[in-house]
């Protein structure tokens, strides 16, 4: 376990100290050639009565990782019917019974690591050191919600009264909770989403994204298999536009908690506020055009590992990425230059392979605009470098990581989901019209800064609306309880999950007054 204060996170597999990698690479074969199911389950039951269709890997289409059976109309009916009784049992589950059976979830994640870890990877097309923090994520999720479970849900808050009164504030769940997950984190999004709102005291129904079904079909069993009442979790695996009307036009739902596209976040946004009933709530995380701002007093060559990680983990596929670096004139060349070799030292592979860098896109969409996008950036941009693809590269979804200069944030109609990097060169008298630039982007999630200059640093967090704020460092990979994680504006609601405050959002306050 990794200690942060008096937190404890999971800390996973060191994949350069040979006794730990060793052992797990074994454990990963046996899951080479496996084949998973993902069906709805409603109440513990699982349904294969839709046609199977087969998932295939995005590193390579000619092999598969399992079957998805869609759910149907009449799935959703009864997942609702089943959540919304369901929900009566969960709320009245003492808590301490509910964070042991997420605590034991975390438990099974962490022994099932091998098995999890071969699931991002053949499904999502996750490198190794990504599925690793993807499981570790998922585990931290789960072991401090429980904690934070106990926090706020156990006893309620005594508050003061006259002589002969007792007052009391308690929190309870709100009812029937969608948690519709994204695929590029498929096993922590997803468990991080459902756990909170399970912690609360709700029932869910469980949509993942359509991509990366068979992750979180695992998860769903493992949930079960820890205590996890099977009345308190319904799953859907399924095409959103088809599930989506019909589940949150039911006055059942009360909140829906959604990571995914701004474009999507309005859609629900919209299918909420049409309804009669109860006002539900809505926890959006969306994405985000994440800017780094680097004056003159960085350190070079710092700056460029910390782009480099920011810009092209995960293949550029987080919403915290780098997406526009602001770099001062003065310095700009001698950057540009690092980058460029850096660029060309990336090793873009096939995902499992211990060496790899940037593994593929998620899919054909996905790959398409990102390659129409690199080719208008060829045409148009002042500078450019890229890194090196592999010669097999034509079996799945590869995006070449690359870099472009350009004149202004303004250029960037939207958000480039991959290894996309665009550059800016700005004077030290303009740092305000680039601070201008970025606000009016409307986006606000992560920003980076680099300088050793302290106020100056001080004076661009403060005036950059954003959630996470990263200074001297990279911009990704916030860590559970240690940097609680969302954004605002075009980039979300603001929750901030593994946050503090996160369980809140997922809960009714109620007044409690007895005349005694
Ligand atoms: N939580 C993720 C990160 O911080 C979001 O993409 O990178």
């Amino acid at each position: 376990a990794q200690i942060f204060g008096n937190r404890i996170n999971s800390m996973g597999v060191n994949l350069f100290v040979e006794n730990q990698y060793s052992p797990l690479e074994k454990q990963l074969r046996a899951w080479d050639q496996h084949q998973w199911k993902a069906c709805p389950v409603i109440n513990g039951e699982h349904r294969t009565l839709s046609a199977p269709n087969p998932v295939l890997s995005p590193y390579d289409q000619s092999q598969s990782a399992g079957t998805v059976y869609w759910s149907q109309s009449n799935d959703v009916d009864d997942a609702l019917s089943a959540a919304y009784v369901g929900f009566e049992k969960w709320n009245n589950t003492p808590v301490e019974k509910r964070a042991q059976s997420l605590e034991k979830l975390a438990d099974l994640m962490e022994a099932g690591m091998p098995e999890l870890m071969a699931l991002c990877c053949r499904e999502a097309g996750k490198t190794l050191q990504d599925s690793i923090d993807e499981v570790r994520e998922a585990v931290d999720f789960c072991r401090y919600y429980a904690e934070q479970a106990r926090k706020h849900f156990s006893k309620p808050n005594v508050l003061p009264g006259p002589t002969g009164e007792s007052n009391e504030l308690y929190l309870e769940g709100k009812g029937v909770f969608v948690c519709i997950s994204p695929w590029n984190f498929p096993l922590a999004i997803f468990i991080g989403q459902v756990t909170a709102a399970l912690a609360a005291g709700n029932a869910v129904i469980a949509k993942p994204a359509e991509q990366t079904s068979l992750i979180a079909a695992r998860a769903i069993d493992m949930m079960l298999e820890a205590g996890v009442a099977k009345e308190a979790i319904q799953f859907l695996p399924g095409d959103g536009a088809q599930l989506g009307p019909q589940l949150l036009s039911d006055n059942r739902v009360c909140g829906v908690a959604f990571t995914g596209s701004t474009q999507t976040a309005h859609i629900i946004n919209r299918s909420l506020a049409a309804r009669d009933g109860a006002i539900a709530t809505l926890i959006a995380e969306t994405g985000g055009q994440n800017a780094m701002i680097v004056d003159s007093t960085a350190l070079p060559e710092q700056v460029v590992k910390d782009v480099v990680q920011s810009a092209f983990a995960s293949a550029g596929q987080r919403c915290s990425a780098l997406r526009v670096l602001f770099v001062q004139k003065d310095i700009a060349d001698g950057i540009l230059e690092l980058l460029s070799g850096a660029l060309k030292e990336l090793k873009v592979d096939h995902p499992k392979h211990l060496s790899t860098d940037v593994g593929p896109v998620i899919d054909a969409e996905a790959q398409a605009g990102l390659l129409k996008h690199i080719e208008e950036m060829k045409a148009n941009s002042r500078w450019n470098a890229e890194a090196i693809l592999p010669g097999d590269h034509n079996k799945g979804f590869f995006v070449t990581p690359s870099a472009f200069e350009i004149g202004s944030i303004n250029e960037l109609s939207k958000e480039h989901f991959g290894p996309i990097l665009h550059i800016v060169r700005y004077a030290a008298e303009d740092l305000d019209k680039v601070i201008d630039s970025i606000n009016d982007t409307g986006f606000g999630l992560t920003l980076g800064i680099h300088s050793r200059n302290e106020t100056t640093a001080a004076y661009i967090e403060k005036r950059v609306k954003v959630g996470n704020t990263y200074i001297n460092r990279n911009q990704i990979g916030a860590v559970v309880g240690v940097q609680p994680f969302g954004g605002h504006g075009l980039s979300g609601t603001g929750p901030k999950a593994g946050g503090p405050h996160y369980l809140l959002r997922f809960a009714n306050e109620r007044t409690r007054t007895i005349n005694t």
